[in-house]
């Protein structure tokens, strides 16, 4: 196979020579090799806008739509989304979960009061440190997760509690989509995607949204469901 322009070192996507990408995704390995990926802990000024707006908007959406109880979030990384959302909305318990051990290594040495744990959210045997939650947020890591987004939806109906609330919020770019287009297409596929799938049997939509920012680097997307179960 040609070898293309690396991508987060190759680690995450490789780009074939036909300008395709390749997804690889090994996560350990980005983190060892990276002290901020994606960004996550504000070092760039244009990421660091859009992930607070990003970030603010979540936290509205919570709190909207869930009272308080637990939330896990999936994807976490260093944990700075639990954090920001555990000082805004103290009636919520935040806790975090990543594939990589070293991103959740370093959220429990710098949050010590929320608890983070590893595993990989597509897997069936992904399991948090209690069965079910009140919430779970799916957050900057839907690209990541297409191969294994049947395994994720499954998970989703076994761990979000009944009338618990399933949120993903991404990012989605102005040019061209460049991976996943086949499964997921832009914010419409994403919404598309969860509602033709067998998870629509217990999740009911209740807001999607696409922000378009001219200020932000990134549109904002944000699907909130509630957990229900239909006949
Ligand atoms: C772009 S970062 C987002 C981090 C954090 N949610 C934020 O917004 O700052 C994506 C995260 O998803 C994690 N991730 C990717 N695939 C995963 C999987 N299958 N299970 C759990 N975490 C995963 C990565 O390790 C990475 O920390």
């Amino acid at each position: 196979m040609t070898r293309g322009k690396n991508i987060s070192g190759d680690f995450i996507f490789k780009e074939n020579a036909n300008g395709t990408l390749e997804f690889v995704g090994d996560f350990e390995a980005l983190y060892r090799h990276d002290p901020d990926p994606w960004g996550q802990l504000g070092g760039d000024e244009r990421m660091g806008a859009y992930y607070a707006a990003s970030r603010q908007n979540i936290a509205r959406l919570l709190s909207a739509h869930l009272a308080g109880g637990t939330v896990l979030e999936v994807g976490c990384g260093f944990g700075q989304v639990c954090a920001t959302l555990a000082a805004q909305l103290p009636q919520h318990i935040f806790v975090g979960a990543d594939i990589s051990d070293t991103a959740v290594q370093k959220a429990q040495h710098n949050f010590p009061a929320l608890h983070f744990f590893q595993g990989d959210v597509t897997h069936k045997n992904f399991s948090g440190s209690q069965p079910h939650y009140d919430a779970v947020i799916i957050n900057q890591v839907l690209w990541y997760v297409l191969e294994g987004f049947e395994g994720l939806l499954n998970n989703m109906v076994r761990m979000v509690k009944p009338q618990g609330v399933l949120m993903f919020c991404n990012a989605f770019m102005r040019t061209p989509q460049r991976y996943g287009k086949d499964k997921i297409d832009g914010f419409d596929g994403l919404v598309r995607a969860l509602m033709n799938h067998a998870c629509a049997r217990h999740f009911q939509l209740i807001d999607a949204r696409l922000t378009h920012d001219e200020t932000l680097l990134y549109d904002d997307g944000y699907v909130v469901m509630r957990r229900v179960e239909r006949g």
